[in-house]
C-alpha cells in the first residue's frame, strides 16, 4: 500500500515506491509501467486457454544497494534496521527516505535517499543515495542495476495466469558510467530500453571510483567502490532514461536511452527542472481549500496521483485512463468507464489532455464498430475493458478468492461505457466550445454511439415502447435474472435514460456542425434522415420502469428478494464484496435487491434535476420532484458500496439534500486509498476514478460549476466543513479564470488575455467579465 501511494510518475511512466534494494518477495513489489504499453499472453485456467492483456511491468530501474567491506549487500531482511522513514513531497514530486542500518559486524550506516520521476523530461528518472559511515571506516561498495527479470505478479488472484511478458534482447555498458538493457514484450513486440548512469560524489564533485560491470541474462549492473573514513559520507547518483518503440521523435529506443542518460544533468539540476514543472502543474490543477487540513491534504494527494498517471506528457501518447493508475497491476491496467469520473475535472484544467484521451477512443472507433457488428448491432460499441487496440479485454472467467472457483464473467455487457464516452465528449464541447474537435473526432464517435443505441433498441408494439435488453448497468452484482439462462438485464434505467440523452446530443451535434462537415460525415457514415428521425422517436419512447414510486434499476427488479443486510453484516462484518460472499455460500447477488454501487443514482450524478426532469418528460414519464429523494433513499438502503466509485456518486447526489450524509460519503471516498478502505486493494493500484471523483466533487458539485448555453454557471452549496474554495479554471480560451468561493460570495477574476469576455451567472445574477477584470457576486 505504501508502495502504491508513494508511486512516482509523470504521465508517461510511473514506478511504485518500492525500496531501491528490494525485489518482488511477497512484501515488496517494485513495478514500472509505461502508459499504453500492453502485452497479451495465453494461460491455461480452469481447463481452458484464456488470453489476457496486461499493462506490462517493465525492467526495474530502482536497484541501488550497498555493502561495507566484508559484509552482505543490504536487502530487506539483512542487517538491523534502526530507523526508517519515508516522506512524499507532493509539491515537488520527490520521494525521500532516511534509514539507519547496523550490519552483522556492528557497523552502522545512515542512508538518505531521494527519488524523482521527471515531470520535466518524461524519459528521465533519478535516484540519489547518501551513505554516512557512522561508526566505521573502510571500503563501501555500491551496486546499481537494471533488472529485466521481472514479471507481472503484483496481484495474487492473477498469479495462475502467465505474467512473463519480457524477453531480454541486449544490454551491457555504454561508455564509462552507463549501463543499459533492452527488452521486448512477447506478443506486442514492443521494445523498451533503459539506461542508467551511476556516479559517486562527495561535496558535489565526482569521485574516482573503482567500477565493475556485471552483465547477466536480463540484468546489468555497475558495482562501484570507494573508501570512507569514520563520519564521512559519499553520495551515489543514478540517472535513468527510459524509451520504448512507441515513442515519437526517436531513432531507436536503445540508442535514445543510452544517449539521454549520458547527456542528462546531475540530480540537483534535474530536480530543479522537475520542481518547476510540478509548480506549474499545481498552479493549473490545485483545488485551493481555505483550511489546509486533512481534507486539503488528501485532495492534493489525489490530484498528485492523477497528474502522475495523466499529465501534459500524456497528450502526445496514445493512452487511455487506466482504472488503477500506473500504480499497480489490478485490472491489468485496463481502461473502463472510469474516465467518466476523471475527464470532467480535467476538462476545466488541461483540456488538451482531454482531447488526447478522447482521441484514444477515436483511434479505436474501427474496433468499436467491429465489436458492434460482431454482436449484431450497428454503430460503435466500445469495449467494457480496453487496452492496446480497443478489442474487448474483459476476462471471460474470474476467480472468486473466497470460494476458489473460476466463474463466468459477464461484465462486458456493461454497454454503458459508451455513455461515458458520449458524456465526456459533450461535456468537453460545452466547456471549451471547441467545434473543431467535434468536427474532427467528437461528432463521429457520438453519432456512431447513438447509432449503436438505436440498433440495440427493439420495438414493443403493444406498449409502443423501445426496449434495450440483455445489458448490465454499473451495478456489477446483477448480471442476469435468477430464473433466466442467458445473462443480461432488460431496460436498465441508467442505460435507457442515458441512451435517450445520447440520441438527443447526437441530434444537437448534427445541428452544431458546419454544414459542409455535416454533409461529409453524413456521406461517410451513410447517415440518412430516416435514421435520425428514428433517433428522435427513440428519445421519446425508450422504456423506463418504476416500482414503489421509485425508478426501477431494471425491469423486474421489484420481484427480487430483500437481503437480510443486518444478518450479513453481523456474520461477515465487511460486506462490500457481497457477491463473493454469496457465491461462496452457493447463492447469488442476482437474487436480491442488493447493489454493488450506484446504478439508477448515476442519473442524478450526471444530470441536474432539471435536465433529468425534461428528459423523462420527453420520454412520457413526468417526474414528480419527490421521486428523486425517494429513489436515492431506496437504493441507498440496498447498496453495499463494493466499488470506491459508489461513495463519490452518493456524496454527489446527497450534496444538496442531506449535507451530513453527503459529507460522510465524501470522507469515505477520500479515505478509499489513504486508508485502503477495501482492505488490500490499494496495494494493487490506486483507485483513480474515486480519487478524481473527490476532486470533482469539490470542483463541480459543491460549486455548482457548469458550462451551458455559452454561460459559466455557479450555484454554490459548500459543505459546512469547507470555509472556502479557490479554483483556477480554463474556459473557452481563457487560461486563468480564477474563482474564489466563500459561504456568501463568488469572486471571478479573468487573467489578462486576448480572449473575448465571458458571461458568468451566479444564482441568477449574470455578469459579463472581460480579461483583466474581476467581478464579485453575493449569494
Ligand atoms: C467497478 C467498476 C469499475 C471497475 C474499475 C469495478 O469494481 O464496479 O464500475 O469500472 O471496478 O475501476
Amino acid at each position: 500500500m505504501r508502495e502504491a501511494l508513494c508511486t512516482l510518475g509523470n504521465g508517461y511512466f510511473a514506478t511504485r515506491g518500492a525500496a531501491a534494494e528490494s525485489h518482488a518477495d511477497g512484501t515488496h513489489y517494485p513495478g514500472t509501467y509505461v502508459a499504453g504499453c500492453y502485452d497479451r499472453l495465453t494461460s491455461q485456467v480452469a481447463g481452458r486457454a484464456v488470453e489476457n492483456e496486461d499493462l506490462v511491468n517493465l525492467p526495474n530501474w530502482l536497484p541501488l544497494t550497498f555493502r561495507v567491506e566484508g559484509g552482505d549487500w543490504f536487502e530487506p531482511g539483512t542487517g538491523e534496521l534502526l530507523e526508517h522513514r519515508q516522506e512524499l513531497d507532493l509539491r515537488r514530486g520527490l520521494l525521500e527516505r532516511r534509514f539507519r542500518v547496523r550490519d552483522r559486524q556492528g557497523r552502522v550506516t545512515a542512508v538518505t535517499e531521494r527519488r524523482l520521476v521527471s515531470m520535466d523530461d518524461p524519459h528521465l528518472a533519478a535516484l540519489q543515495a547518501t551513505f554516512l559511515a557512522e561508526n566505521w571506516a573502510g571500503r563501501l561498495e555500491v551496486r546499481s542495476a537494471i533488472d529485466g527479470r521481472v514479471s507481472n505478479a503484483g496481484v495474487a488472484r492473477y498469479r495462475q495466469l502467465d505474467g512473463r511478458h519480457l524477453r531480454p534482447l541486449e544490454g551491457g555498458e555504454a561508455g564509462a558510467e552507463t549501463i543499459w538493457l533492452q527488452v521486448e514484450t512477447v506478443s506486442s513486440r514492443m521494445r523498451v530500453a533503459e539506461a542508467a548512469r551511476t556516479r559517486l560524489l562527495r561535496d558535489g564533485q565526482a569521485l574516482p571510483a573503482a567500477r565493475r560491470a556485471v552483465v547477466e541474462d536480463g540484468l546489468v549492473a555497475h558495482e562501484l567502490a570507494t573508501d570512507l573514513a569514520e563520519g564521512q559520507e559519499v553520495t551515489a547518483e543514478k540517472v535513468v532514461a527510459l524509451f520504448t518503440g512507441r515513442d515519437r521523435g526517436v531513432t531507436e529506443s536503445g540508442l535514445e536511452a543510452r544517449d539521454r542518460a549520458a547527456a542528462a544533468g546531475a540530480f540537483e539540476a534535474l530536480l530543479e527542472r522537475h520542481a518547476l514543472a510540478w509548480e506549474q502543474l499545481w498552479r493549473r490543477c490545485r483545488i485551493g481549500l481555505q483550511d489546509e487540513g486533512e481534507t486539503a491534504g488528501t485532495l492534493n494527494l489525489h490530484v498528485f496521483h492523477l497528474l502522475q498517471t495523466l499529465s501534459w506528457h500524456t497528450v502526445d501518447l496514445d493512452a487511455g485512463v487506466p482504472a488503477r493508475g500506473l500504480h499497480g497491476e489490478a485490472y491489468r491496467g485496463h481502461v473502463f468507464w472510469d474516465e467518466l469520473f476523471v475527464l470532467p475535472y480535467l476538462t476545466w484544467r488541461l483540456p488538451e489532455l482531454v482531447r488526447a484521451l478522447l482521441r484514444y477512443r477515436h483511434r479505436r472507433l474501427p474496433q468499436a464498430r467491429a465489436e458492434a457488428a460482431a454482436a449484431g448491432y450497428a454503430g460503435a460499441m466500445y469495449p467494457w475493458q480496453s487496452g492496446s487496440n480497443g478489442r474487448e479485454e474483459t476476462q471471460l472467467v474470474h476467480l472468486n478468492p473466497r470460494s476458489g472457483r473460476w466463474l463466468p464473467d459477464n461484465s462486458h455487457l456493461q454497454r454503458h461505457v459508451n455513455i461515458a464516452i458520449a458524456y465526456n465528449i459533450w461535456h468537453y464541447y460545452q466547456v471549451e466550445g471547441d467545434v473543431e474537435f467535434l468536427c474532427e473526432y467528437g461528432a463521429e464517435m457520438l453519432l456512431e454511439i447513438a447509432r449503436f443505441w438505436a440498433s440495440a433498441a427493439s420495438y414493443d408494439q403493444a406498449a409502443d415502447r423501445y426496449e434495450i435488453r440483455g445489458v448490465m448497468g454499473p451495478d456489477e452484482y446483477h448480471d442476469g435474472y435468477p430464473d433466466r439462462d442467458l445473462p443480461g438485464l432488460d431496460n436498465n434505467a441508467y442505460t435507457n435514460v442515458m441512451a435517450a440523452w445520447t440520441l438527443l446530443r447526437a441530434l444537437d451535434t448534427l445541428a452544431v456542425l458546419p454544414s459542409d462537415r455535416r454533409t461529409e460525415l453524413e456521406e461517410r457514415l451513410g447517415l440518412r434522415r430516416q435514421e435520425t428521425d428514428r433517433w428522435e422517436e427513440l428519445s421519446r419512447k425508450l422504456k423506463v420502469c418504476f416500482h414503489d414510486d421509485v425508478i426501477s434499476q431494471f425491469e423486474g427488479y421489484e420481484r427480487l428478494a430483500e437481503l437480510d443486510w443486518d444478518g450479513y453484516r453481523r456474520r461477515y462484518g465487511d460486506i462490500r464484496r457481497l457477491d463473493r460472499i454469496l457465491e461462496a455460500e452457493g447463492d447469488s447477488t442476482n437474487r436480491y435487491k442488493a447493489s454493488k454501487q450506484a446504478d439508477v443514482l448515476m442519473l442524478f450524478y450526471l444530470l441536474s434535476a432539471d435536465e433529468l426532469g425534461k428528459l423523462l418528460d420527453g420520454l412520457g414519464y413526468p417526474l414528480d420532484p419527490a421521486t428523486i429523494p425517494r429513489t436515492v433513499d431506496y437504493y441507498l438502503r440496498r447498496t453495499s458500496h463494493g466499488s470506491t466509485l459508489s461513495s463519490v456518486v452518493h456524496a454527489w447526489v446527497l450534496a444538496r439534500s442531506d449535507r451530513t450524509r453527503s459529507w460522510s460519503f465524501f470522507a469515505e471516498a477520500l479515505a478509499s486509498d489513504v486508508h485502503d478502505v477495501q482492505g488490500g486493494t490499494t496495494a494493487e493500484g490506486i483507485h483513480l476514478g474515486a480519487m478524481v471523483g473527490t476532486v470533482d466533487l469539490a470542483q463541480r458539485c459543491y460549486t455548482g460549476l457548469e458550462a451551458r448555453e455559452d454561460v459559466l454557471w455557479f450555484n454554490p452549496s459548500l459543505p459546512r466543513e469547507l470555509d472556502g474554495l479557490d479554483l483556477s479554471l480554463r474556459y473557452r480560451g481563457h487560461w486563468g479564470v480564477h474563482v474564489r468561493l466563500t459561504g456568501d460570495r463568488v469572486q471571478v477574476a479573468l487573467a489578462p488575455s486576448g480572449a473575448p469576455p465571458i458571461k458568468v451567472c451566479v444564482n441568477g445574477q449574470v455578469a459579463e467579465i472581460a480579461p483583466g477584470e474581476t467581478h464579485e457576486f453575493a449569494c
